[in-house]
């Protein structure tokens, strides 16, 4: 983070992509959920389902992405068999609707989520740089670049200042599976009592956007996919955040954890004995 608001910003065009294509996006996904939303298939299990309008949406960016960027890669949330690799070195990480069980349900908390990172597209090396996260249903933009900070709209977004544990309110997300879910209860019903309280809204993108503007002070789950995270990272980061995985690891699948630094190093052990307890 640390925008360094002298010089043009090297990423501004792919931001500006991003952005262009996400608030396009948006407006197909409230589109179709005006008139209805039909499940498609469910995917890792029953819970984990996809509508059509997922697959809808998600060609749309494919195909302006595409159209704009031909030699980019492409890791998609509903294409992920045939993701592609591209020669650019640059790939498009996309959640079509983040929140997809908020958005069959008809509850305003979905979003578009699109990054563009360099290097393998593999969250535990990749540099993140752009991303852009969309809520259409309250038409709220959030964006960030890499060392430019993360910005509402025009609004520049700061995380909170450090809490003691006891003051910070903590979100958090489940897996698809009963199983994880089960396990990830424990760890939640030995968290919530140490904490101001904890909130669960079901999508990982908003979740990471409101830690950037200081809705929440910190936000953790296992189990996440690249595309839940990648632009919600960059812009938790770039407010402020701390966004790791366990120990040195970059936040991903095994464990992402985002909050002013100062809490997010007192979070993390906790976090951790906690999941070790629920043997997860
Ligand atoms: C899910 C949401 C949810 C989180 C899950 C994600 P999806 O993404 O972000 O909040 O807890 O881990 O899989 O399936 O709605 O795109």
């Amino acid at each position: 983070m640390g925008a360094d608001v002298g010089a043009p910003d090297p990423n501004r065009e792919l931001l500006d992509l991003a952005r262009r294509i996400a608030v396009s996006a948006g407006e197909l996904a409230a589109t179709r959920r005006a008139v209805g939303v039909e499940v498609a298939a469910s995917k890792s299990s029953a819970e984990d389902v996809v509508t059509f309008a997922d697959r809808e949406v998600e060609q749309f960016i494919r195909g302006s992405l595409a159209d704009a960027r031909p030699a980019d890669g492409f890791l998609g949330e509903e294409s992920t068999d045939s993701a592609s690799v591209g020669t650019s070195g640059l790939t498009w990480v996309v959640d079509p609707i983040d929140g997809t069980v908020n958005y069959l349900y008809g509850i305003p908390a979905y979003n578009i989520s699109i990054a563009v990172v360099e290097g393998e597209p593999d969250p535990q090396t990749w540099r993140a740089l752009a991303g852009c996260v969309v809520n259409p249903v309250i038409g709220e933009v959030f964006t960030a670049s890499d060392a430019r900070g993360a910005f509402l709209g025009t609004t520049p977004l700061h995380v909170n200042p450090s809490v003691g544990l006891s003051q910070a309110l903590v979100a958090t997300g489940f897996g698809y599976s009963s199983d994880v879910r089960v396990k990830q209860g424990l760890v939640l019903a030995g968290l919530i009592g140490q904490v101001r309280d904890i909130r669960r809204i079901g999508a990982a993108a908003l979740d990471l956007c409101y830690v950037a503007a200081g809705r929440y002070d910190a936000y953790y789950e296992r189990g996440l996919n690249p595309w839940d995270h990648a632009a919600g990272a960059l812009i938790a980061a770039e407010a402020g955040a701390r966004v790791t995985g366990f120990g040195m690891a970059a936040a991903g699948r095994d464990f992402t954890l985002a909050a002013e630094p100062l809490l997010a190093a007192r979070l993390e052990p906790i976090i951790r004995a906690l999941f070790d307890d629920a043997g997860l």
